[in-house]
């Protein structure tokens, strides 16, 4: 089943609640929420009261992307926070700190997750595999929406697909960045199965016919 996770960054911040409370009736299945820290990626975005506070209204489950340095640091206030899903780049810690962080997102509760820029190998995901419950491929170098999809991500993604259905087959796998109609039907054709859209959703002027069309 093809799931769609619209990204709040596009979202107008002044009216959150509102824009929030339209998702599940356009037929969204997760919120996502990008943190961003201005060191791992150049833009500074919203952090762990934000996140608890979207938590009190919505009625979907959060898939929080922490594009930050040293994850670790935050991961328990993040769960804490509200977040369903967790999801950690690889490229922000080393092999060690990045597995311990993953085992105590479990430990909370919360499903363990990570992510790879557009610059980093399939091979990164290896390590950490086993422990996740969703892996993100970046189709646009991460910091900022509205940027155009990499296409070229998807030998990645299909080489993740075909390792998760082999080690991990109840793993999800996302792709974030440049997520239209056109290029979601791309990336489920090369085994995605969570799409995040930003600007492609809030620009819609019909986001539940954009939703279908993303899903079918
Ligand atoms: C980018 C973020 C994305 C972003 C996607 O760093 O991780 O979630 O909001 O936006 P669009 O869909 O506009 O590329
Ligand atoms: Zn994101």
């Amino acid at each position: 089943m093809i799931k769609t996770a619209p990204s709040i960054l596009s979202a107008d911040f002044v009216n959150l609640e509102r824009d929030i409370r339209a998702l599940g009736p356009a037929g969204a299945d997760y919120v996502h929420v990008d943190v961003m820290d201005g060191l791992f990626v150049p833009n500074i975005t919203i952090g762990i009261p934000v996140v608890a506070a979207i938590k009190r209204i919505s009625p979907l489950p959060l898939d929080v992307h922490l594009m930050i340095d040293r994850p670790i640091r935050y991961v328990e206030g993040f769960c804490k926070a509200g977040a369903d899903v967790l999801t950690l780049h690889v490229e922000a810690d080393t092999v060690e700190n990045t597995r311990a962080a993953l085992e105590q997102i479990r430990a909370l509760g919360v499903h363990p997750a990570i992510s790879v820029k557009p610059k980093t190998p399939a091979e990164a995901v290896l390590p950490f595999l086993k422990l996740c419950d969703l892996i993100l491929v970046m189709t646009v170098e991460p910091g900022f929406g509205g940027q155009s999809f990499m296409e070229d991500m998807m030998p990645k993604l299909r080489t993740i697909r075909a390792w998760i259905d082999e080690q991990n087959p109840g793993c999800e796998l996302e792709v974030d960045g440049g997520v239209n109609e056109r290029t979601g039907k791309i990336c489920r054709d090369n085994g995605a199965n969570v799409l995040v859209a930003g600007s492609a959703w809030f620009k819609n002027p019909d986001p539940a016919a954009f939703c279908r069309a993303l899903k079918a």
